[in-house]
Parts: C-alpha cells; structure tokens; sequence
C-alpha cells in the first residue's frame, strides 16, 4: 500500500488500483480489516475516474470526472477518520492526502484553462446596442453636445448612415450622455408608425412625452386624453398639451428620438399620415426652444421627397461612419469587461482591415468566432488556445454561412445603390469588385458615360461605399466586396 505513497501526478494513479492486490482483494474474512478492504476498494473507484479522466475528449466530460474523483476521496476521507483504526488509518489518510492533493492539482489545471464551461458569447449582430458593447462615437456626442450645448435654443438633427452602421444605437446611448436636465424621448417609427392616422401618431408623441415626466409633473399635467386628439384638431391639441409641458417641465429638454424616419414618408405616400405634419414639426421645433428633435436613417434630408423640404433649414445634419480603429480594437477584445479570449494582434488587424470599422460585421465576425471556439472545444472535445489567430478569421470569412448571416447589411446596401438616383451605381459596384478602377477605366468598362460615371462615384462615396484613392475607387468594406463577388457576380 505504501507504494501508492509514489504517485507524483494524478495520471500515476490508475496504475496502482491496477495492481493485484487491488483487483484481488481479500475476502473480508481475512488478516485485513473490513474497513481497509471498504477503503482500497474505494480507492480503486477513484483509480477508475482518472481512467475516465484520461479517456474523455471533452473538457466537460474530464471536469465531471476529477470532480468525481474529488468527492470520493472527500468521502473516504471522512470514512478513515471514523471508522478505521490505528496503524492502517495512518497508511489510508497518508494516501488520501497526497492523491487529494495531485487531484486538486490537476483540476486547478483544467479551471486555470476556463474550459469548464462554453464561453457566454458577448457580441450582438443585429438590435441596437447599449453598455460595454456600445463603442466610440465621441465625436458625434461631442458634435451633438455643441449643438444643444445653449440651454435657450437646441438644433435639431438628422442623423444619416448606411445600413448597421449604428444609428439606433446612438440614439439608445443619447440618454446616458446627457446631463439630467435634457430627456430622451424614443418616438421610433416602427412602432410610432403602427397607428393608422395623424391623429394617432400625435396622440401617441403626446404620450411618449408625457412618459418622461417626473411624477410630480404627470400628476400636475394628466394624461393626454384620447379624445382631445382623436375628435379635435390633433395639431392644436398638441400645441395645446405642449404649452401645458411648458408650464410644469421646469427647465427640462425634450430630444424627440425619431428613428427610421424614412418610414414617415412611406405613410404619408399611403395617405396615413398628412404631409403637414412636417410643417407642424418645423413650427414646434421653432416655438419651443426645449423641444429639439432627432430623426435617424440611411437618407440625408436633401434625398427625401419634397415633403421634407419645412425642415431643410431647420435641422443639421450629422453622418453615421465607421468606428475608428481604436473605438474597434476596444470592440473585438473587450466587449464586457470579463471577457477571456485574446486576438493575435494579426487578427485584430485582419479584421479591422475586412470591415472597415463597420461596427455590425466586426460583432457578426466575433460571435461567430466565440461559436466556432465553443463548438471546437465542447462539442468536438479538440484542445485549443484561447486565442484567435489570423486562421481563426479567415474560417470564419471563408464560410458562405457568413454571407448570409450578415445579408440584412450587404442587400442593405446594395438595394440603396440600386434605388437611390443616379442609376449605374450597380454597373460600378459589380466593376469594381474585382479591382480599383478610375472613373475614366469605369466609362470605358460599363455602358454609362463618363458623367453618368462620376455622378454615381459620388452617390457611393457620399454612402461610403466606396472610396478614392490616387485617382482610383475602391469598395470601403472589404467584405461588401466579396459579397459581390461571391453573390452578384454569378448571377450574370
Ligand atoms: N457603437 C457601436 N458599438 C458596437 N457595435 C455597434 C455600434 N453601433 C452598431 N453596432 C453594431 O451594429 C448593429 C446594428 O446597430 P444599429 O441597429 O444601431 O444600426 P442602425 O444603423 O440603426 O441599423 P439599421 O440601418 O438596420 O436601422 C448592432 O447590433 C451592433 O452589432
Ligand atoms: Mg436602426
């Protein structure tokens, strides 16, 4: 028995419960108590858990068995205390101890590599983000503090990028920016836009205000009636419920949060909401230096219908890039503050390079990266590092699946080059995914001409789609590119 005293790691284990004196054991009968022939058996269990130990693929499988093995000899610990007596209990605990000790060794070991469990994944492609997810965008805070920076009179703004690229996000993030005296007000479209007349709609801004009032003040104003709004003239009552605001917001700002601003237009093209609304708009912004508003979407002001025209010199207008390469480094390794993988700083590159600081694909390129790492190491019990490598990256890109994942964002931009004026945007994006091209290279490769040309190059440009450099345009997104590589171009 002494000789189990030899084992100097766990794996040296199995061997000793291999032995014969362990797979014949006594009858109980005989020279040795029963309680020692009850503890080597005991013993040999744990032999046969690191023996499972040793087998198991998974890391699941060998954290169940060391923590087996663990609570065995925890038991058996208990049971030589009690129950076997001098000189064998000095041999039994003297054993118990030192394999306690390598199996607690060993299972530190697999807990140091924190593979206990699959990685939460952290990264989100797709709803709008807020807390340690939600990255960059310093200067737009900063542009958006400067102009409503004057207690007295607040600009009101249009907020324009391509598709993903973050607006509703910061819309989301506005609140926690601004100092307490200045209340977001969310008048999403998605759901402002389900009402099915203007009426509605105000009727619904009434109450979003009315929302983000201090109790004390709700009490003092009381709620916005249905009926003031649906049976009077809505504008009125809405100027009307505005002049009370006015009484008991004592010093308070109102930002009103249109997100998806396009969406108005869809309803008024239905007849559901009434072109005026926009005049009326242009008038509250102007009358109430406290009601300041904020549409989001992927069009400038200058490329909506002429119904937007009230607001063209009332509102500034901001665009939604690319994160910078800081604010997307920051993204990719710490997207919560626990966060336990590390990037290569190839693959942080790579990456960057790839998206162009497009905030949605980096998240989409990292979750799938966090999945593919947790199905390799749980489901396929391979052992790897927890490191993403430049290899790690290019799995994931090399997979049509990515294609598809991240669509919403690639038809997104494609369907607005295909819609938007000037036409032959689409003839230059397909031309131009397989090299640089200069506009000259471009009238000479597509049926358009050399005008027709330089109008579409500007469209894209000012979409970020594409950029120039040297005299040539490329695609901004490197990806984008390869999704028409890989999507369009078969098609023809
Ligand atoms: N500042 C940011 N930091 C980190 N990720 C971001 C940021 N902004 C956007 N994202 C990523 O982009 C995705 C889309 O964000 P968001 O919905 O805000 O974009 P959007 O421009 O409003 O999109 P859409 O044009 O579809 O309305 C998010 O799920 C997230 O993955
Ligand atoms: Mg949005």
């Amino acid at each position: 028995m002494e000789s189990f005293l030899d084992c100097t790691q766990v794996l040296d284990i199995p061997a000793k419960t291999q032995t014969n004196a362990f797979l014949d054991l006594p009858p109980s009968e005989t020279a040795l108590r029963p309680e020692v022939i009850k503890a080597l058996d005991t013993l040999r269990d744990v032999g046969t858990e690191i023996t499972i130990y040793q087998n198991a693929t998974s890391y699941a499988n060998k954290q169940s068995a060391i923590l087996r093995a663990n609570d065995i000899l925890n038991s058996l610990n208990e049971y030589a205390t009690n129950q076997i007596i001098t000189p064998e209990k000095a041999i039994i605990s003297g054993i118990i101890y030192e394999w306690r000790k390598l199996v607690s060794t060993e299972g530190g070991k697999l807990a140091g590599q924190g593979l206990l469990n699959p990685v939460r994944n952290p990264y989100m492609a797709g709803n709008p983000v807020t807390g340690s997810l939600f990255v960059g965008r310093e200067d737009i805070f900063r542009r958006l503090e400067e102009l409503w920076m004057s207690p007295e009179q607040g600009e009101s703004v249009i907020l324009s990028g391509q598709r993903r690229i973050g607006k509703s996000s910061i819309l989301q993030n506005l609140g926690i920016r601004l100092g307490h005296q200045t209340t977001v007000v969310d008048f999403n479209m998605q759901i402002a836009g389900a009402g099915s007349n203007t009426s509605e709609l105000i009727h619904h801004l009434a109450w979003q205000i009315y929302d983000r009032l201090p109790p004390t003040q709700k009490q003092a104003l009381g709620e916005p009636k249905s009926q003031q709004f649906t049976i009077e003239n809505p504008y009125y009552a809405l100027k009307r419920f505005l002049n009370q605001v006015d009484k008991v917001r004592d010093g308070l700002r109102f930002i009103i949060a249109v997100d998806e601003y396009e969406r108005i237009e869809d309803l008024i093209e239905k007849n559901v909401v009434e072109p005026k609304l926009i005049w009326f708009w242009r008038g509250l912004i102007q009358t109430y230096p406290w009601f300041i508003m904020i549409f989001a979407g992927w069009h400038e002001l200058h490329e909506m219908c002429n119904y937007w025209n009230p607001l063209f010199a009332s509102v500034k207008s901001i665009q939604v890039g690319f994160l910078s390469p800081h604010a997307a480094q920051k993204l990719i390794t710490e997207p919560v503050p626990e966060f336990d993988i590390d990037y290569n700083e190839e693959a942080i590159n790579l990456i960057i390079d790839l998206t162009n600081g497009q905030p949605y694909l980096i998240q989409l390129i990292c979750r799938e990266l966090v999945t593919n790492f947790n199905r390799e190491v749980f489901e396929e019990g391979r052992e790897r590092e927890r490191r993403f490598t430049v290899e790690d990256v290019e799995t994931i890109i090399n997979n049509p699946d990515f294609y598809s994942d991240g669509n919403a964002y690639f038809t997104g931009i494609w369907r607005q080059a295909e819609k938007s004026s000037p036409p032959g945007q689409l003839q230059i994006l397909r031309k131009l995914c397989n090299k640089e091209l200069s506009p000259l290279q471009l009238e000479q490769e597509t049926t358009l001409s050399l005008e027709e040309v330089q109008a579409a190059l500007q469209t894209l440009q000012a979409h970020d789609v594409i950029r120039e450099q040297d005299g040539c345009y490329g695609y901004t997104v490197k990806l984008m590119q390869e999704w028409v590589k890989r999507t369009i171009v078969p098609l023809r």
